[in-house]
């Protein structure tokens, strides 16, 4: 991977900080937001659809959507920590034969990545810099809904993010930044790639939100 952000992201999740999320998913399971964007896209029909969970960290949210009637899951992941762990997940949930795995900037190899259903994107639109070829590209891969949880775009947060994040980042030569991209930038993207907006639902600093193509 090329991109100084991508770099950055392979050091920032390395095998340490991949070891502890992956320990806190078995001890405490999912998180709020992903649990809320589970139920946001069971609530349409998911049964046998097929699901790209970009970003997929320890692949949470693809044993519960396939263990809520997914058919399969591909699993494209920046981070190589990430990416054994969520091979490791996969195989001690018995779902390693329902899960592909490529690993790579979604946006350099999106060409390879093929077409699905469900196209997820869980805490990962904060971690790209290039909102509009991460969201364009995934987008043009979903063939029925589009699932998100992102930042709110709020001043406050845009604040904590440049002096918590990416300060410290800087500080420890970490390539790697936070972004809260514009959520009307991000909806106008969806909208022209053929979307409208099914489910909303704003939880502390996070957004949930499913589209569904038209
Ligand atoms: C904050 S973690 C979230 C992981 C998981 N989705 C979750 O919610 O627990 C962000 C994830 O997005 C991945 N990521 C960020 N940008 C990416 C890109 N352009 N292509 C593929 N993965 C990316 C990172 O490697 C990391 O796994």
């Amino acid at each position: 991977m090329e991109c100084c952000q991508c770099q950055g992201i392979e050091a920032k999740f390395d095998q340490a900080y991949v070891s502890e999320q992956l320990e806190n998913y078995r001890n405490d399971g999912l998180k709020k937001t992903a649990i809320q964007l589970i139920d946001a896209l069971q609530a349409e029909d998911i049964q046998g659809l097929s699901l790209l969970d970009i970003g997929g960290g320890v692949g949470g949210l693809q044993h519960a959507l396939l263990n809520s009637g997914v058919r399969n899951a591909i699993n494209v992941e920046a981070a190589s920590a990430y990416l054994e762990a969520c091979k490791v997940e996969a195989e001690r949930q018995g779902h390693a034969a329902a899960i592909d795995h490529m690993q790579g900037n979604f946006v350099e190899i999106a060409e390879d990545v093929p077409a699905a259903d469900i196209v997820t994107l869980d805490r990962v639109i904060c971690c790209y810099h290039d909102m509009p070829n991460l969201v364009g590209l995934s987008a043009k891969k979903a063939t029925r809904f589009y699932g998100v949880v992102y930042p709110r775009d709020i001043w406050f947060l845009k604040l904590i993010v440049q002096i918590y994040y990416n300060f410290r980042h800087w500080v420890n030569r970490n390539s790697m930044r936070v972004f809260i991209h514009p959520t009307e930038a991000v909806e106008a993207l969806l909208r022209e790639n053929g979307f409208s907006r099914h489910f909303h639902r704003n939880m502390g600093v996070w957004q949930v939100a499913v589209f569904k193509r038209k």
